[in-house]
């Protein structure tokens, strides 16, 4: 049996130690629940995986970018990479050092991307010519020389369970266009104020298959022969993103020694580090949403259970018809067959329709399994709802690292008043 961060003990469901009923009861839900457990075995896993290369692990922030799960990666040894100024921001607090940071993302601002080279990160990724320009502008106005890596969109099928998270096909709007990226390499290369440090690419999220590494990877690795060929001496890493897949729903996990034997014969051939840029893999079984039921209702022939979580929490079902596995904090009930939606006045706030669960009742706790990944990080305060407390268990010990948003948070920024302005 592998080990489960999750388990029911004496027929409570346990965030390792720690009873759910006993934290629901001391800090209210919803709540996301984190195990420090899981998220330091997962890295531990990749890093084996990838241990016969030089390597560096670019923890994807986004997929949850609390300070309390940055800091405990990089506790571990793993870096960060980071999509905005906010971001950047929040990898700092967190104690990252300029030299763990990755900075990356389609839509970069100047101001952002003089963020970047004022913090001195280690790569700004581009994708873009006018970007090149634009960074080899503002790091000649700082007399600084700007290391870039290129992300080049090798246009490669990809099998993903949702349109919106392929980002490597042609046409996508991420990368350099491949037939454009020797053009783009070669001008950042004669551009004093740039150094071309980095291919890569990010072919999608949650990628079932491993064969579009392999294809994206042999178009990166010709890409890389001709800017050889043209002269370019700066290379040092080959970036191959994110993108490792996490069972939701009982399915096989990742193949991780087919992952190696995929990736790491051509990081050995290039003779390049490697850096991977995983999101999900290092957190979303680590996490999980934990809700109150409220009501019950019998609808058009459906139960309904209405519960005081949903999209403004976990928006993946809603936004991408994803599957989040749900199970009653205590175990051993009936099964019946429900709509699990939340309190938000949308008809598209499920956290799970027609599906098979166990019974519950007003006053029950449901835990929705696999959240640690783009769950509290996607969350909103439509219908001013206070963004969830965080918690995270180690062992039988447990903390509240983000609290819940107070109702003055709410309005803090705002003004009922306006402060006018005459227009010039
Ligand atoms: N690197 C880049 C450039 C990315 O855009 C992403 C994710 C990653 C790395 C990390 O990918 P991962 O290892 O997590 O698959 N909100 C969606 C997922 C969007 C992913 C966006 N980019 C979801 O909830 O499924």
């Amino acid at each position: 049996m592998t080990w489960a961060p999750f388990t029911w003990v004496g027929g409570v469901l346990h965030a390792e130690g720690v009873s759910l009923e006993q934290l629901a009861e001391d800090v209210g839900t919803p709540v996301y629940v984190y195990s420090t457990e899981m998220i330091r075995r997962q890295a531990a896993r990749l890093r084996e995986t990838l241990a016969s290369v030089p390597h560096r692990i670019h923890y994807a922030c986004k997929a949850n970018g609390s300070l309390a799960v940055l800091s405990l990666l990089r506790s571990v040894g793993v870096r960060v990479d980071v999509v905005s100024g906010g971001e950047l921001y929040r990898a700092r607090q967190a104690g990252f050092t300029p030299d763990e940071i990755i900075f990356g993302g389609v839509g970069k601002s100047a101001e952002e991307l003089g963020d970047a080279l004022d913090a001195g990160v280690s790569l700004i990724s581009v994708e873009s010519l006018e970007e090149v320009e634009l960074i080899s502008r503002l790091a000649a106005a700082r007399n600084v020389v700007a290391r870039i890596g290129i992300r080049v969109n090798p246009e490669v099928s990809v099998e993903s369970f949702h349109e919106y998270i392929k980002t490597g096909e042609k046409g996508d709007k991420f990368g350099v266009p491949y037939d454009q990226a020797e053009k783009v390499g070669l001008r950042a290369h004669a551009l004093p104020h740039v150094r071309l440090c980095a291919i890569g690419m990010h072919i999608g999220s949650q990628l079932s298959q491993l064969a579009p590494y392999g294809h994206g990877l042999e178009r990166l690795e010709a890409l890389i022969a001709s800017l050889r060929a043209g002269g370019v001496d700066t290379l040092t890493h080959v970036d191959i993103g994110g993108g490792l897949y996490v069972p939701y729903n009982g399915e096989a996990p990742a193949d991780l020694s087919a992952y190696a034997d995929t990736v790491l014969p051509v990081a050995k051939r290039l003779g390049l580090e490697l850096i991977v840029e995983p999101g999900r893999f290092l957190v979303a079984e680590a996490g999980l949403l934990l809700g109150r039921v409220l009501y019950r209702k019998h609808a058009g022939g459906r139960d309904i259970l209405v519960t005081d979580t949903g999209m403004t929490e976990l928006l993946r079902p809603s936004h991408y018809d994803a599957y989040h596995r749900i199970a009653s904090v205590r175990d051993g009930r009936p099964q019946g067959r429900f709509d699990v939606v939340g309190p938000i006045c949308e008809s598209g706030d499920f956290l799970a329709l027609d599906r098979e669960m166990d019974d519950a009742s007003p006053g029950d706790l449901i835990a929705v399994f696999t959240a640690g990944a783009y769950g509290n990080a996607m969350a909103s305060n439509y219908n001013a709802r206070q963004r969830p407390a965080e918690v995270l268990v180690d062992g039988s010990r447990w903390a509240v690292v983000t609290r819940r948003e107070s109702y003055a948070e709410l309005v803090q920024r705002e003004v009922s008043t306006p402060d006018w302005r005459a227009s010039a």
